[in-house]
């Protein structure tokens, strides 16, 4: 493990001492399908993947944080005392962890010494892989472990999800931090995110593989745009329920939903709405299909996923169609969409295992000839959840 000692020459470097650290590991994620459903009760089909966020903790005596980021290093060490845990600008992306912490206490949970943490993440930054839920979630592990704290996962992934919601005033949903928390190796998650039961898909894609392509995009104005997606199904959902009696968009079926549809009086809503639906539809078809094999059909939903988010839910941009029509050019491309919150970040495909050389290159190069700039490719692993390593 030559990454652990180098983080941990890092941390004496940083910390001045090295004695019993701990070490702790919190993947990110890719959704393979069911995307922007999850604030809606829909269903979700996530997995970890095999990198994420590294973190290397010591207890000190007294009350002090102090943290530092390999990934920022020129923002140096935030440092706050444990009392003083509200939201502060210049501490960066310190305040995503710090935000843990406050919900912890906020919890009643016992977090009575300081701590030095050094965090490292191979997630790329504003991929949308996840890294923000992938800090969190390393920061609670972290936490239950140092101070002995009795807490199930899931309840660690709700509190995870609710910094992220009143710390850093961005509306997600679950689905990020059940992911990185309840994740399985070689597994995909089909989330019920209206009653969070969850069970674990066996993904064995025999010749294919999942090839993860970042379009490199910068994401300015993504979270005021999540935002606003959230507030525009709230709206859809409004209307619907002077005519039905629902809590959720995922709660209708398309038919239902198709003839009580008028009942949303902006067009725009109204098309935030069908996609809510319909992708909930999709998503329980699409999981049906590979428990039968018909990887086939699990493709061609991953497409009409894409389109839907393209045409109706508008969160994809120049960058993401392109990438992604360009893999549905390639031969050997079972399927290809955006997966995560959209505006960037990257798309996920299912490539033919011989033939994913030939996508990368092919891909790769039409990508650069079209947008200016060089897309990433990863072929995925399906990892475990964020832990103790
Ligand atoms: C982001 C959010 C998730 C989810 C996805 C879209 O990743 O954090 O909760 O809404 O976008 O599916």
């Amino acid at each position: 493990m030559d990454l652990k000692m180098d983080l941990k020459k890092e941390f004496e470097m940083i910390f001045h001492r090295s004695d019993s650290i701990k070490y702790f590991l919190a993947p990110g994620r890719v959704n393979l399908i069911g995307e922007h459903i999850d604030y809606n009760g829909g269903y979700v089909f996530p997995c970890a993947l095999n990198f994420g966020t590294y973190a290397l903790v010591r207890k000190r005596d007294d009350n002090r944080i102090r943290m530092y980021s390999k990934n920022f290093n020129h923002v140096g060490i935030i440092e706050f005392h444990l009392e003083e845990l509200v939201y502060e600008k210049n501490h960066d992306w310190a305040n995503y962890p710090k935000g843990v912490i406050k919900i912890f206490k906020d919890n009643g949970f016992k977090v009575d010494k300081g701590l030095d943490i050094l965090f490292y993440g191979n997630i790329p930054n504003g991929s949308g892989l996840s890294s923000s839920a992938s800090i969190e979630m390393v920061m609670g592990v972290l936490l239950k472990e140092m101070f002995n704290i009795n807490i199930s996962m899931v309840e660690m992934v709700k509190m995870a999800q609710r910094a992220e919601n009143e710390f850093m005033g961005v509306n997600c949903g679950i689905m990020d931090q059940f992911a990185i928390g309840m994740g399985k190796e070689d597994n995909a998650i089909l989330l019920d995110c209206n009653t969070l039961e969850y069970e674990y898909a066996p993904i064995s894609l025999k010749d294919h593989v999942i090839v993860i392509a970042n379009t490199n995009k910068k994401r300015g104005l993504a979270d005021s745009k999540y935002n606003e997606r959230r507030r525009e199904c709230e709206e859809g959902l409004h209307g619907l329920q002077e005519k039905l009696s629902i809590d959720n968009l995922c709660d209708l079926n398309r038919e239902q939903f198709e003839e009580n549809k008028l009942s949303i009086n902006d067009e725009v809503v109204r098309k935030r709405a069908k996609h809510a639906v319909y992708e909930n539809e999709r998503t329980k078809k699409a999981v049906k299909a590979l428990n039968d094999n018909n990887i086939h059909e699990f493709g061609k939903l991953m497409n009409e996923s894409h389109i839907s988010l393209r045409d109706d839910y508008e969160v994809t941009g120049y960058e993401l169609d392109t990438l992604v029509e360009l893999a549905w050019k390639e031969e050997g491309v079972i399927g290809s969409r955006m997966t995560g919150a959209g505006f960037g970040g990257c798309t996920v495909s299912i490539v033919e295992k011989n033939r994913v050389d030939e996508f990368i290159a092919n891909v790769g190069e039409a990508y650069k000839n079209v947008i200016g700039y060089e897309a990433d490719f990863y072929v995925a692993t399906i990892g475990n959840g964020a832990r103790e390593i």
